[in-house]
């Protein structure tokens, strides 16, 4: 274990015009740490996943990753290409909709090749021995390594997306709803799946939910927004079973109620 934190989130602020997307966030991210980010729908959540995963630029504030060197980088101030390269090896962004991180019309195979030959492998044979254990990996058959994502099951999907985004060791992995568009029993058996992973490769990640059953499966650590703002942050059992700021006791009652 390091005694550094991976990302270093101090006042971010995005606003839309004169419209609140997220407001004065500061947080710390640990190596191995699953942040849960919840809130109704509207609080900001993707708004500052975006800002986080560099998609989008904040309007104040700042946020430092350490990079691989051990040496924090601010992440505003990067350019384009240093982006696009942290985008590409070190970070995943697994999208709630999987056709928004995939490519349809390639096959499985290749969705999973890619990531690796855009790191610099260029050996055939290791790209698809490499793409046959992550398919496997995510519990999708062999045979099915030839056909493209569109003849896949919304679940499916969702597990090659992971899948593509896992393949290259990133650190840090964003997902906005991973389990958003699924079945019920697909969400329990992705979310089962998601665990064992984030677990095994020791993945720092920052998950945004509005499912507080997503949160406590998934995070150690859990952060609550409301308009803009993080009304109440904390270990995810605590808060979940002892919720201080009244919005959060509200969110937390209505769930148990449904
Ligand atoms: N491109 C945009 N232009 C203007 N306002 C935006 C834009 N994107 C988001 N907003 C506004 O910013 C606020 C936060 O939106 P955001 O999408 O981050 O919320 P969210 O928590 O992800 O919601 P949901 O659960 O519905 O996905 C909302 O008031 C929203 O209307
Ligand atoms: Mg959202």
């Amino acid at each position: 274990m390091t005694d550094e934190p991976l990302l270093r989130v101090s006042a971010l602020s995005k606003f839309y015009g004169s419209r609140v997307g997220c407001e004065n966030v500061t947080f710390d991210l640990w190596p191995g740490e699953v942040l849960a980010v919840v809130g109704e729908s509207g609080s900001g959540k993707t708004t500052l996943l975006n800002c986080l995963s560099t998609r989008l630029l904040p309007s104040s504030g700042t946020a430092s990753y350490r990079m691989r060197d051990g040496q924090f980088r601010e992440l505003y101030r990067m350019g384009e290409a240093e982006r696009r390269f942290l985008m590409r090896t070190d970070w995943g962004f697994v999208h709630q909709n999987p056709a928004d991180g995939l490519r349809m019309t390639v096959s499985a195979g290749a969705n999973v090749g890619e990531r690796l030959m855009a790191v610099g492998d260029r050996h055939y044979g290791k790209i698809r021995a490499t793409a046959v254990d992550w398919l496997s990996r995510v519990e999708i058959d062999e045979d099915r390594i030839d056909d493209e994502p569109r003849a896949f099951s919304g679940g499916m999907r969702q597990r090659l997306q992971i899948a593509r985004n896992l393949v290259t060791g990133p650190r840090l992995v964003f997902m906005d709803e991973p389990t958003g568009g699924l079945d019920v029993s697909v969400q329990a058996r992705l979310l089962d799946l998601l665990r064992g992973l984030v677990t095994d490769l020791g993945l720092a990640a920052i998950v945004v939910t509005h499912d507080l059953a997503v949160a406590r499966l998934l995070s150690q650590r859990m952060m609550v927004m409301k308009d803009g703002r993080v009304v109440e942050s904390g270990l995810t059992d605590r808060v979940l079973d002892d919720p201080r700021a009244p919005y959060t006791q509200l969110l937390v009652s209505s769930i148990l109620q449904v």
